[in-house]
């Protein structure tokens, strides 16, 4: 358990570029259209707006193939899958690499593995780590509220471990698995994890590390973060209500275990032993980080291996954004640590 800051250059306001700005405002406004008060979203709009990318199964991509798999048509639940290829015989295929099952972010409510930012995100780590990704494609809530979103996550683990080899290249290792996702995929990772610490039934997969992207959690109460930057772009307060409304059980309030995890209602996974070693990252200027550290504080005191990674000056889902400097320090740092607890699994 440590926590670590990471130093910046400058320590007075965000210091966005242009474009990063314009994208933030664009999508904020993009999901303030689309959200209804009446609780339903415009689907329509949402679909004109958000860019996709196809897969690029037979002709790499920066080095990566990316092929879609459908597990369960009646649920729509699919997984596109990203495989890094060699160009050069000094990094062999041979070597097994570990497989990350992805979480990509959006309030339960937005986007999906093929929306643009997140098909680039994986690709990036599928290439850089390197790894294997398999990005979920769950169900999105208003139209399915919690635990559907659990249980698709879950359902892939367990998809994975029956069949992964007709999914996966033979070089994946499954007894290398890292569960991983930004905002509310963290969320959904953080329960996904609790689920397989539990059930324990998995016969080759093993999760071995959950990488927590700036993950998406709350309550009833209002932090002090939350206060301060209550009208920040993305995840401000009118905006991150309406998601808990519309995803959490008709009648339950925002202390439900699913957002406030580390409250009194919070399952007990002290002693479990199963919850894998953790890295969360917390960004200086997301509303969300007073949740975020007392998440991390609550794993510690849980017996959980955590670390706490701080970007003093960054916003919520700081790390889709290629242009900036720190998204691409992130992308490193998750390469630290699936490697070194690759290395820990079978030191060579
Ligand atoms: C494995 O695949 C078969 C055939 O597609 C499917 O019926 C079965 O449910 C899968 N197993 C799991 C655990 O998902
Ligand atoms: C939510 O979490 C905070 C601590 O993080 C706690 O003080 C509060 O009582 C929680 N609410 C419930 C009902 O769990």
């Amino acid at each position: 358990m440590s926590s670590s800051s990471v130093p910046s250059s400058s320590n007075s306001k965000p210091c966005l570029p242009w474009r990063t700005r314009l994208a933030v405002s664009f999508l904020s406004l993009l999901t303030d259209t689309a959200r209804r008060p009446d609780g339903t979203i415009n689907r329509r709009l949402l679909r004109l707006l958000d860019f996709k990318s196809s897969p690029t199964p037979t002709s790499p991509l920066h080095g990566v193939t990316s092929r879609d798999h459908t597990l369960d048509p009646s649920r729509n639940l699919w997984v596109r899958v990203f495989v890094p290829h060699y160009s050069s015989s000094s990094q062999s295929q041979s070597q097994s690499l570990p497989v990350i099952v992805f979480f990509h972010g959006g309030g339960f409510t937005f986007l999906d593995p093929a929306s643009f930012a997140y098909d680039a995100v994986c690709r990036k780590f599928a290439r850089k780590i390197p790894s294997i990704v398999v990005s979920v494609n769950y169900r999105l809530s208003p139209e399915h509220r919690y635990p559907c979103q659990y249980d698709d996550g879950f359902d892939v683990l367990k998809y994975l471990d029956h069949n992964g080899t007709s999914l996966l290249p033979e070089f994946a290792d499954l007894s290398k698995c890292f569960l991983a996702g930004d905002s509310a995929g963290a969320n959904l990772a953080h329960h996904v994890a609790v689920r397989a610490a539990a059930e324990q039934l998995m016969k080759s997969l093993k999760v071995v590390g959950l990488v927590s992207i700036q993950p998406f959690f709350g309550g009833e109460e209002r932090t002090e973060s939350e206060i301060r930057l209550a009208k920040a772009p993305l995840v401000s307060l009118a905006r991150t209500d309406w998601l808990w409304k519309v995803f959490l059980p008709e009648g339950s309030n925002r202390d439900h275990p699913a957002s406030n995890v580390s409250g009194p209602n919070a399952v007990d996974i002290s002693g479990s032993g199963g919850y894998p070693d953790t890295l969360v990252f917390v960004g200086g200027l997301d509303p969300l980080q007073d949740w975020q550290r007392r998440y991390w504080e609550w794993l510690t005191r849980s017996g959980v291996k955590a670390e706490l990674v701080e970007y003093p000056n960054m916003i919520h889902a700081f790390y889709v954004f290629p242009e900036l400097p720190q998204a691409h320090q992130l992308i490193t740092q998750v390469k630290h640590f699936v490697n070194a607890k690759c290395h820990t699994i079978d030191p060579s």
